[in-house]
């Protein structure tokens, strides 16, 4: 009989082995993990896991989870729980749809562009210099609009919101509470990067243009306080994970220069369309589509989220009672032969209709940016394969995730050759 936080070790360790194995080691439904003084029940079958996630939030809810992240992040949808997350959810969901990033499709281009031309001065795509902050980017045009913040807010903003995931970071993992010292010094970090973002929420809210997201914000009835809390809260939500699988695209457009070449091609047929703002023209290009929907599954940005039973409650057959906490893990999910061919290795043809894959979660938690995240990957996807070939250093295989709140990408570093003329003619005009 294993004992109370014998897991904890391991789970410091590697946490993404530590599930996949679990997993793999019993039949499937819910394995315990011994990482508290109760177990911890980790969903490895995909229809019970959607059971956990799709359950009324009367049973199954994000409990203790988010009450350990409000004081950090402050109260928003991410925080959220019961009536106050479902009309939020409500209000915002229909403007954080692919229409907040068609409104801004000639935008997004040019950041991507304007970042292309940049990775062909360098001569190099660095991961943690350009995917990051291009994602953050792409964030805030779909959040404010095309232009509505300047360079130096959008900078401010990226220092404060890396300085909340920070404390998340930190405080995600904590087995004790910090002592009172570093607690307020804590404070002192986290009221400062909410006055920058309150400040450039406040500038951009005196603009004339009004994203669809910031007025649905607005007409939901929230104060400024808790407008400046949503956006720091979409900010973060959308910041990491679209990081992350940015790095993620660029690496395997290195590691598989045959599909590499085939999405060029396909962007080369469909880039003038998007240019002339057609939008719809993402939707002919199947190569990229599929590219990125592998890679969602290879690397899903959300690899783990919980929730606590709310009371006694039956789901899969296993009976819960008050305070038992359930794991969902996409990692796990999108990797486990049982449910995928070859699960390590990147094909463009899979059945992604699988119950087994799920990178933006399920259910009533389910992740509010996902169609904006479609968008901006698939984008991202064909602009940077039309401009580059990416090289892998020899011998290199797929590098490890870091496994954090998110799962991150490793430091990677591509050295990269323009495509075509124009990528070298842009080049110079930033040089
Ligand atoms: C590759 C990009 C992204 C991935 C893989 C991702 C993944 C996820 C997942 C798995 C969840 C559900 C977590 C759970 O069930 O506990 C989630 C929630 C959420 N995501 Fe995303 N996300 C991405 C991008 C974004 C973007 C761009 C935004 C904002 C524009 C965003 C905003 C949110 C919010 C607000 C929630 C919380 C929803 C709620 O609790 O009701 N995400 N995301």
């Amino acid at each position: 009989m294993a004992l109370p936080l014998s897991d904890v070790r391991a789970f410091q360790r590697d946490p993404l082995a530590l599930v996949a194995d679990r997993a793999a080691s019993a039949d499937l439904g819910f394995v315990p993990l011994y990482l508290t003084l109760r177990p911890v029940w980790l969903a490895t079958d995909p229809l019970i896991a959607t059971s956990v996630l799709k359950a009324k939030t009367d049973d199954v809810d994000k409990g203790k989870l988010v009450q350990r992240l409000r004081p950090i992040m402050g109260e928003s949808l991410l925080t959220n729980v019961g009536d106050g997350h479902g009309r939020t959810k409500t209000a915002v969901h229909r403007h954080v749809q692919r229409n907040a990033a068609v409104a801004n499709l000639e935008g997004m281009l040019a950041a991507i562009n304007h970042c292309v031309s940049r990775v062909a001065v360098d001569g190099y795509y660095d991961c943690e210099s350009v995917s990051a902050p291009l994602a953050l980017q792409l964030g805030c045009i779909a959040l404010f609009g095309h232009e509505v913040i300047t360079v130096a807010d959008r900078v401010a903003l990226i220092s404060a919101v890396r300085a909340v995931e920070a404390e998340l970071a930190d405080d995600m993992f904590r087995m004790f509470p910090s002592p009172p010292w570093r607690a307020r010094e804590r404070e002192t970090r986290l009221a400062h990067a909410r006055s920058i973002v309150d400040e450039v929420v406040s500038r951009a809210r005196r603009s004339k243009i009004r994203s669809p997201i910031m007025l649905s914000l607005e007409s939901a009835g929230l104060t400024d306080e808790q407008i400046s809390a949503e956006i720091l809260g979409l900010l973060i939500a959308g910041h990491h994970t679209t990081g992350a699988t940015i790095s993620w695209i660029a690496q395997h457009l290195a590691l598989d220069p045959t599909i590499s070449d085939m999405i060029a091609l396909e962007a080369d047929a469909m880039l003038d369309s998007l240019e002339a703002g057609d939008a719809g023209a993402l939707r002919r290009a199947p190569l990229s589509l599929a590219f990125v929907r592998e890679i969602l599954r290879l690397y899903p940005a959300g690899w783990w989220t919980s929730r606590e039973v709310m009371g006694k409650v039956t789901i899969g057959g296993k009976t819960f009672r008050a305070g038992d906490v359930i794991m969902v893990s996409p990692w796990q999910l999108h990797r486990d032969p049982r449910f995928w061919e070859e699960p390590d290795v990147l094909k463009l043809d899979r059945d992604f209709t699988a119950d087994a894959y799920m990178p933006f979660g399920v259910g009533p938690r389910s992740c509010i940016g996902q169609s904006i995240a479609w968008f901006e990957l698939q984008l991202v996807t064909l602009q940077l394969s039309s401009a580059f070939t990416f090289l892998q250093a020899a011998n290199e295989g797929p590098a490890l995730p870091r496994p954090s709140v998110t799962l991150l990408a490793p430091d990677l570093r591509f050295k990269v050759h323009p495509r075509r003329q124009s990528v070298m003619w842009d080049r110079e005009n930033v040089a």
